[in-house]
């Protein structure tokens, strides 16, 4: 590489100044940000799936209404990511293709499935939560197109978690069946969404050099942490018990201690055998395929305008 042209990137990235599309940027920086972009992408598109099964069946027309647009403003992410992730210089076709195929990864905690209406507030609550602790530091993010989508979307996952949050609390406040099915749903997301945060400091393969690069800016343990804990108060308002026999405030550490994390079940969801693996990739597959004509009407329009304008 081009030692001047490196040195310009480094103490850019040193001052945290952002890195554009027109720089000079490493290889290596540039193939992790299309990994790590795209794989958010492709996130955002699978994760409208367990909701979108549940619009139909919302318990009323306002919990119809909220849902649906939160399912909107998810793909609506993912096309932002998708845009994000093509100013790298790799086309949407490629990157779609790559999560069909089954190559590309995407969120391991959308491979649960979303059994009861309470899994919408457990979604919200918990998944939108860790998301947002997640997504709030990649605003920092030093690839400008990366850190400004990402401001956009923490705007509307806060009012995701939010209403998550006030569907548990309608559900904890009702009938003990309905504080039942809350309580049902947060053991079974309970520990899909600790996971989530990505391998241990320890394991992760990435984290060195994407903290390096100002990619990553805070690690997955530390992450994981700060979501346990904000989120043991929100589960006590809730009266909720957070499956986690381990769980204990350890005074020293300012911290919540938690139990052992299954990282056996961690990687066989994300090597493919979770529970919906097979059944988000065949309905991806299926809408993309539905979408084709759609796809093709735009480009022969857009084909039609290009010619009229030439004339
Ligand atoms: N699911 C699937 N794969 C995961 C994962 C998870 N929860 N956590 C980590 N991995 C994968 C990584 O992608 C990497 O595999 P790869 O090399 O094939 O990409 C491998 O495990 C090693 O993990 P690392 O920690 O070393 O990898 P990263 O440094 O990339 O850290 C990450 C993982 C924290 C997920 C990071 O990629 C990241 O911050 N991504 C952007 C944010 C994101 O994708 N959030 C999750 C979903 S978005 C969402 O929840 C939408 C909301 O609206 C509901």
């Amino acid at each position: 590489a081009d030692p001047a042209r490196q040195q310009a990137f480094d103490s850019a990235i040193e001052a945290g100044r952002k890195i554009e599309p027109q720089d000079w940027m490493p290889e290596a920086y540039r193939r992790t940000l299309v990994r790590q972009i795209s794989q958010h992408a492709h996130s955002e598109v699978v994760g409208m799936l367990p909701e979108g099964n549940w619009i139909t069946r919302a318990p009323s027309l306002r919990r119809k209404a909220i849902l649906l647009a939160k399912v909107q403003d998810e793909g609506g992410h993912g096309l932002y990511l998708y845009s994000a992730a093509e100013t790298l210089g790799v086309s949407r076709d490629e990157l779609v293709e790559a999560l069909l195929s089954g190559k590309a990864k995407y969120s391991s905690i959308f491979n649960y499935p979303a059994l009861g209406w309470a899994d919408m507030g457990c979604i919200g609550w918990l998944v939108d939560g860790a998301a947002i602790m997640n997504q709030i530091p990649l605003c920092r993010c030093s690839y400008g197109p990366y850190a400004r989508a990402m401001i956009r979307i923490c705007k509307e996952e806060s009012f995701h978690q939010r209403q998550g949050y006030e569907l548990m609390l309608a559900l904890c406040r009702g009938t003990a069946a309905q504080k039942a099915m809350a309580q049902e749903a947060l053991d079974r997301w309970w520990w899909p969404v600790v996971m989530m945060f990505g391998p241990s400091d320890a394991e992760s393969v990435h984290s060195a050099q994407t903290m390096k690069w100002g990619i990553k800016r805070i690690s997955n343990d530390d992450l994981r942490q700060k979501f346990i804990d904000a989120t043991v108060p929100q589960a006590e308002l809730l009266g909720l018990e957070i499956p986690d026999p381990h769980l204990k405030w350890n005074a020293e550490r300012g911290h919540y201690d938690h139990g052992p994390i299954d990282w056996s079940e961690f990687w066989r969801v994300v090597d493919g055998d979770g529970p919906c693996n097979r059944e988000r990739l065949e309905t991806r597959r299926r809408a993309h395929a539905n979408g084709a004509w759609v796809r093709e009407a735009a480009l022969a329009h857009a084909r039609k305008r290009a010619r009229r304008a030439r004339q």
